[in-house]
């Protein structure tokens, strides 16, 4: 076939996925297809917007490397990475809502002891974050493990500061025998997702402000249980109602309350002021 036009060149594009043996790839193909040709159709794109597109994607990978994930940084800026959540987890009662992973976790953080201290040596607040991982039914799960990882006082994670080799404000804890899980952190404050790259380029265009609110990331797990990957956010913050990448949920902001100096809740003695934070996981079991 030749002579290829505006009515007929999709359903041409659709025929090339005759021999896709995969049915599922050949539905994702066919409805990208369908919705990609629509959307060139509807905006009636010029040569340019389209070489523009292109090179935004180009940029957008070109930007990527182990510890900088542009496209997924895109994909949450779109709330595609949200709506993937959405449609993949429905929660019952009991159960912790997930949100987006976002790009700066690193696999594979060492495991700590309960009541470990992170970045003693960084500026801000000293926070205790406690809490306890349970079924649904609220049974406390032993040995689930709590991967947490987050910004320090600044806002920047560890992968984005210039030395590549440090690790810092990230770990796995396991709960002990009554579902508990404790570590002394800084207070994270809200910070704005990389814009030295394409997708900040698009956010300024776009007319939005870069910023999340504070949050500890973490994905908890246990053997027979469904993993869930979410934040705990910092109740009061002024970003709750504007996440550049749309992850807040009400079940999942939390009071960080401040005390004066003195005995925290572990027996750690405090000289200066301190916060605490305390949230319960709940864990759906698997199928
Ligand atoms: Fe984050």
């Amino acid at each position: 076939m030749r002579n290829f036009n505006e009515e007929n060149l999709t359903d041409a594009v659709l025929a090339k996925l005759a021999g896709a043996t995969n049915p599922r790839f050949k539905q994702i193909m066919t409805s990208l297809l369908h919705h990609m040709h629509d959307f060139v159709r509807e905006v009636e794109l010029t040569e340019e917007e389209w070489f523009a597109g292109i090179q935004f994607l180009t940029a957008t990978g070109q930007k990527c490397d182990d510890k900088r994930q542009e496209f997924i940084l895109l994909s949450d800026t779109l709330g595609v990475s949200m709506l993937v959540d959405t449609i993949n987890h429905h929660q019952p009662a009991g159960t912790t809502e997930s949100t987006v992973l976002g790009p700066f976790y690193v696999e594979g953080m060492p495991e700590l002891p309960n009541g470990s201290v992170l970045g003693k040596e960084l500026l801000g607040d000293p926070t205790l974050f406690s809490g306890q991982v349970l079924t649904a039914t609220g049974q406390p799960l032993a040995n689930a493990k709590v991967d947490m990882w987050q910004a320090d006082a600044e806002g920047f994670y560890d992968v984005q500061l210039p030395d590549p080799n440090v690790v810092r404000l990230r770990g796995q804890f396991r709960t002990d025998a009554q579902g508990k899980f404790w570590f002394w952190t800084v207070r994270p404050v809200s910070y704005p997702v990389p814009t030295d790259g394409p997708v900040g380029q698009m956010l300024l265009q776009m007319g939005r402000h870069p910023y999340r609110p504070a949050h500890i990331h973490a994905i908890v797990s246990a053997p027979g249980f469904e993993t869930v990957t979410t934040h705990v956010f910092a109740n009061g913050d002024r970003y709750l109602d504007s996440d550049a990448v749309f992850g807040v949920k009400d079940s999942l902001v939390v009071d960080f309350i401040r005390h004066d100096p003195g005995q925290a809740p572990d027996g750690m003695q405090m000289n200066r002021p301190y916060f605490t934070v305390n949230y319960h996981f709940g864990l759906k079991a698997a199928d």
